[in-house]
């Protein structure tokens, strides 16, 4: 939930493995106004045109936002969908992609009264698409686009960094969660310690060993610093090495176990 931590990252990578991989047919939904999973993988332009032609998920809130929910957001949420967009073989992964205009959908959303269940409702047809795996991208704050996305969801994996900070989002984040645990069904499927630094500093070697202690089998991989991760957004492209792709190989392998058991 944290900003940072690797949310982006991990849901396009895990989205990819799943299709390219394993050959699973995979929603990826970007449901945080920053555009950065959209802009992971498509090219400035192509973003401008769906924004421009109305194909994005700050589409369909808008929409529901009118009343259009249930039968009619089933016809919304297929016009929204960018097909295949890196041209996966076997399996595929399609993206709904975000919109800038998310954050101004998001503010009449949340002046709605109950509009946890309600932004819940909006997301709820995806679930009758038949995709074997929908995965959202969260934007960093705990926000009704955060609830909308657990309320959607059967399972939720959080990327925790080695750092203090990172440490004190988890507890908050637990908070959170206890407090609208009654509105929500879903199970927390698994952590990634992500951003383990390369050097050789026995205060995050020290961090990973206690979130290691703490968290078992839940772990779901740990992924050191990668320069290949950092350059990634800029490419619109999936990675193509093999060794910077197999953490999210190891992420997909957890979540087939998981959600297919
Ligand atoms: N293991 C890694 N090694 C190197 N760079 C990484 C790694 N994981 C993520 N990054 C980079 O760190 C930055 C933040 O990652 P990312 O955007 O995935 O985080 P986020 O949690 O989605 O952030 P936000 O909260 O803003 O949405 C990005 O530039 C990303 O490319
Ligand atoms: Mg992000």
């Amino acid at each position: 939930m944290k900003g940072g931590v690797g949310k982006t990252t991990i849901a396009v990578g895990l989205a990819y493995e799943l299709s390219s991989s394993f050959n699973k047919d995979v929603l990826l939904i970007d449901m945080d106004p920053q555009t950065n999973a959209t802009l992971l993988i498509m090219k400035e332009e192509n973003y401008r045109e769906k924004d421009r032609s109305n194909k994005t998920i700050a589409d369909l809130f808008r929409e529901s936002s009118g009343g259009l929910i249930d039968e009619q957001n089933k016809i919304r949420l297929s016009d929204i969908i960018t097909l295949n967009p890196w041209k996966i073989e076997n399996g595929k992964m399609d993206l709904i992609p975000s919109s800038i205009r998310l954050f101004e959908e998001k503010r009449i959303l949340v002046a709605k009264p109950y509009s946890e269940s309600y932004l819940k409702k909006t997301l709820e047809p995806i679930q009758s698409l038949s995709y074997d795996y929908c995965i959202i991208d969260s934007p960093p704050d705990f926000d009704e686009l955060v609830i909308a996305a657990l309320g959607a969801s059967d399972y939720y994996i959080v990327p925790i960094r080695p750092d203090y900070m990172s440490q004190q989002g988890l507890i908050i984040l637990e908070k959170k969660l206890e407090e609208i645990k009654e509105h929500i069904n879903c199970q927390l499927l698994g952590y990634v310690i992500n951003l383990i630094p390369t050097t050789r500093s026995s205060f995050h070697k020290n961090i990973t060993k206690e979130l290691e202690i703490e968290y078992k089998e839940n772990i779901l991989t740990k992924i050191k610093e990668i320069q290949a991760y950092s350059k990634w957004p800029s490419t619109h492209k999936p990675l193509d090495n093999k060794d910077d792709r197999s953490p999210f190989v190891e992420i997909a392998r957890r979540v087939i176990k998981e959600v297919e058991k």
